[in-house]
């Protein structure tokens, strides 16, 4: 993907992002994502901006639903029939678009569920691994909607505990 392109769609992406629903999907989750995306491939011999672009916009969805269950379970539908239409208005060709909107698609349910990707492309398994660890973030927990409503659940001891234990279950490419 060329420099311009990913620009554009960086731009169009960010202005979206900010007017996103709930506190968990917000420009910081998008930008933390997309660093951390871009650490993981260092070693390997993929297209970047492509890449970083598929990390704009795969949360795109939370600009059209707002939280709850059924955006929660049908998310990877959502995005996949969003992406269809919203990329059509940037310079990509038909196999960019599969690929950014495979690895959307596949991102959600990796923790606790472990719906991982384990046998598919690396865009797909770096954006979920990206997304993942974001998951476990001290900030993300705190704006999750257990941390704040079941205050009586040590959520974010928890989550630590996770993190520093058993993250590798819920990843692709384990951490060492
Ligand atoms: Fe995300």
């Amino acid at each position: 993907m060329n420099q311009q392109t990913l620009e554009q769609i960086r731009t169009e992406a960010v202005k979206r992002m900010a007017s996103a629903h709930g506190s968990q999907h917000n420009l910081n989750h998008v930008y933390n994502v997309v660093k951390s995306a871009m650490q993981m491939s260092h070693s390997y011999d993929i297209d970047k901006n492509l890449l970083e672009a598929i990390c704009y916009v795969h949360d795109l969805t939370y600009t059209e639903y707002y939280p709850g269950i059924a955006t929660y379970v049908f998310e990877g539908k959502y995005i996949a029939s969003i992406l269809d239409k919203y990329l059509d208005q940037f310079n990509i060709d038909s196999r960019e678009k599969g690929i950014i909107i495979n690895a959307c698609k596949r991102h959600p349910h990796s923790y606790p569920f472990k719906v991982l990707n384990r046998n598919t492309d690396l865009y797909t398994k770096i954006l979920q691994d990206a997304d993942t660890l974001d998951m476990f973030s001290d900030e993300r927990v705190d704006n999750s909607v257990f941390t704040k409503n079941l205050k009586w659940i040590p959520v974010k001891r928890l989550m630590r505990v996770v993190r520093l234990r058993y993250i590798n279950f819920f990843l692709n490419i384990p951490q060492i």
